[in-house]
């Protein structure tokens, strides 16, 4: 289990100047190579999904998977909700298992882009999960990721982005610099000065969007200027759509997985010369020896309850006000199993992170359930917070 917070991994990267890959997945086989590229190559690497994407793929199951290869690799790995939209989609990110979340109100002006992002970054913060703003606009050019990001570049200010970041408190910031998302046509012209100045600025981690396409002298002019954490899927796309169309012409007449063989491969060549070229390789073990692991915590309440009370209602009230609390990943309701027990019922409220211990304590939902309808009648509980230990 090598999910680490994602905070942490960035400033890592910021303070050893390097950047880390943030490979964007749509599908199993994406997600494999990306976990096999950073296993093969030791380095730290984000597990990105992004909400541009969910109609290829449904979210939900694909974050069951992703999970499930975080806690199986002992690479370090963070799992981030790349261009959501609003503040549900954070909190349902979050729920779902993300450490990390972008918040995209770029197109937005900038007050209110201002506005959108603080909200989530309040939000997430009292889940203890890190927030990635964009300020400028990030356009689209070709390919499937560009068609969601219709227009033109609006470059990133400096003066703006100080104000931006200071009234937010984001993380680490999305900049337009001259990138843009999907494939380029002819080379593209970067602003390194620009770039620059809000590296000095800001002090903190910088993100690219829109890797595709540059070359290696601009990759590692943008990490020498800040920017720690590249975001990067057209290439993959290219490169796995390639070797199908080779499959479809060369293999004997065949199904889907003949169709679909081997293309991890290229994604994964590709992904292990970006970790290199960015300076990820073999940082591993330096970056799992200096980043929080990332556990959650299990609220457990057992009670028992007088008798003539409707425990079906106050259950499945709690499952629906107390699920919904930001930062609450699943709310598990028991009766014990021998009649005798000492205690006969029990809550177990699992938490994504500790933060999230005195955020729901002061949440009105909770205070007005455990007020009002819980504490009244189970006057007879024991409860405890527990970090949930792996290996
Ligand atoms: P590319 O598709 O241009 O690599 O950009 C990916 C990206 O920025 C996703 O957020």
């Amino acid at each position: 289990m090598a999910l680490v917070n994602m905070r942490d991994m960035l400033n890592h990267a910021y303070r050893g100047g390097y950047a880390v890959a943030a490979f964007d997945l749509v599908s199993l086989d994406f997600l494999e190579a990306i976990i096999k590229a950073a296993e093969a190559s030791r380095a730290p690497v984000i597990l990105s999904l992004a909400e541009s994407h969910f109609e290829y793929f449904d979210f939900e199951l694909a974050m069951a998977a992703t999970e499930a290869a975080a806690m199986r690799t002992w690479a370090p790995v963070a799992i981030h909700l790349d261009h959501g939209a609003s503040l549900e989609s954070a909190v349902k990110a979050i729920r779902l298992g993300c450490n990390g979340v972008m918040v995209d109100a770029s197109t937005r002006p900038f007050e209110e882009n201002l506005e959108r992002t603080r909200a989530v970054v309040d939000m997430a913060h009292a889940c203890g999960v890190p927030v990635e703003g964009e300020l400028g606009y990030v356009a689209g050019v070709e390919g499937e990721d560009a068609e969601r990001h219709p227009g033109e570049v609006i470059y990133t200010a400096p003066e703006e982005a100080t104000r931006y970041v200071r009234g937010t408190g984001v993380d680490c910031l999305a900049v337009s610099v001259g990138t843009v998302h999907g494939r380029m046509r002819g080379e593209p012209q970067l602003d390194f000065d620009r770039l620059e100045q809000i590296n000095r600025a800001l002090g903190i981690p910088l993100v690219v969007h829109g890797g595709t396409g540059l070359s290696d002298a601009q990759f590692r002019r943008l990490i020498e200027r800040g920017v720690t954490k590249i975001n990067y899927y057209t290439a993959l796309s290219d490169a796995a759509a390639e070797r199908i169309r080779e499959n479809v012409v060369s293999a004997e007449p065949g199904g889907y997985t003949a169709l679909v063989r081997g293309m991890q491969e290229p994604m994964r060549a590709e992904m292990q010369r970006c970790i290199r070229l960015w300076g990820s390789e073999n940082r591993a073990e330096e970056v799992l020896a200096g980043c929080e692991p990332w556990q959650p915590v299990d609220h457990v309440i057992i009670y028992n309850l007088p008798e003539g009370t409707d425990t079906t209602a106050m259950m499945a009230e709690g499952r629906r006000v107390l699920g919904a609390i930001p930062g609450v990943r699943e709310v598990v309701t028991g009766k014990a199993v021998a009649e005798g027990a000492a205690y006969r019922y029990c809550w177990n409220v699992r938490f994504c992170h500790p933060a999230v211990i005195d955020s729901y304590r002061d949440h009105p939902d909770h205070i007005r359930f455990a007020d009002t309808v819980f504490r009244p009648a189970a006057a007879d509980r024991l409860s405890i917070d527990f970090r949930v230990l792996r290996d």
